[in-house]
């Protein structure tokens, strides 16, 4: 079964047909990246798996759960990441974590949330820090210890390696590799066709709401022909 199942998916947003007929399925275990310039619609389309806007017509599921009637219960399924991480930059990151677990109404030990720093790349001494003193990246893995720990099955992330280093970028997508062999369904928004062309399974580009193409790492990637087609819409 897809953890993610969008089927014939419209959205409006003020008045406009921001979506239009997206269907896109991804499996457990699968990393899919959708790539598209500014307006697109890829941040739209989070939103409605995360049950914040609704379809006008088709369908959205996550771990068979339809966000558009039970939003609450569909997040519970959901780790998301959004381009700006928001945690509070006064609590460590120690704290955040088990602020949101809280919020999320899931109790972990201090071991298991320790496990889940280590997995995220977090390093010891950092754990005990309040975040006003944390770069990009690290407030990123503070965000993934907390989707680590909770073990959800479906991670969303809104153009997660923008104004990461190379390091970080590198640093970032093996930790995805970790939740991808865990077994996690990962949706990654990105404008990086090189990043996406590292760690994704599936590339879709999407124009005005719908995928125009579909390319998997098994025929291979194409980088330079796909770059002469979306150049204008991403980077590489
Ligand atoms: N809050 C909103 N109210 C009305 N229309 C919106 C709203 N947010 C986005 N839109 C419109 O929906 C369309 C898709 O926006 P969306 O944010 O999904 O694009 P995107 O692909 O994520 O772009 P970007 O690369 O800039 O993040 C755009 O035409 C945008 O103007
Ligand atoms: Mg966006």
């Amino acid at each position: 079964m897809a953890e993610i199942r969008i089927d014939g998916l419209c959205v409006d947003r003020g008045g406009k047909a921001v979506l239009d007929s997206l269907s896109l399925n991804i499996a457990s275990g699968e990393i899919y990246a959708l790539l598209g310039g500014n307006g697109a619609g890829k941040s739209t389309t989070l939103s409605t798996l995360l049950g914040f806007l609704k379809p006008s017509s088709g369908s959205v599921l996550v771990s068979g759960i339809d966000p558009s009637t039970n939003p609450e219960a569909a997040r519970h399924k959901i780790a998301y990441l959004p381009e700006n991480v928001a945690l509070y930059e006064h609590l460590t990151a120690r704290e955040n974590v088990d602020y949101f677990l809280a919020l999320a109404g899931e109790a972990h030990s201090a071991d298991e949330i320790d496990a889940a720093f280590d997995a995220a790349g977090l390093q010891n001494e950092a754990r005990n820090r309040t975040l006003s003193g944390f770069s990009k990246g690290m407030r990123q893995k503070v965000a993934i210890a907390l989707a680590v720990v909770r073990q959800v099955p479906v991670l969303l992330l809104d153009e997660p390696t923008s104004g990461l280093d190379p390091r970080a970028t590198a640093d970032f997508n093996a930790l995805l590799a970790k939740l991808k062999a865990r077994g996690t369904a990962i949706l990654m928004v990105t404008h990086d066709l090189l990043g996406a062309a590292e760690c994704a399974d599936r590339i879709g580009f999407l124009d005005s709401g719908r995928i125009v193409e579909e390319v998997g790492r098994e025929q291979g990637y194409d980088i330079m022909a796909l770059h002469r087609r979306y150049g204008e819409a991403v980077v590489a």
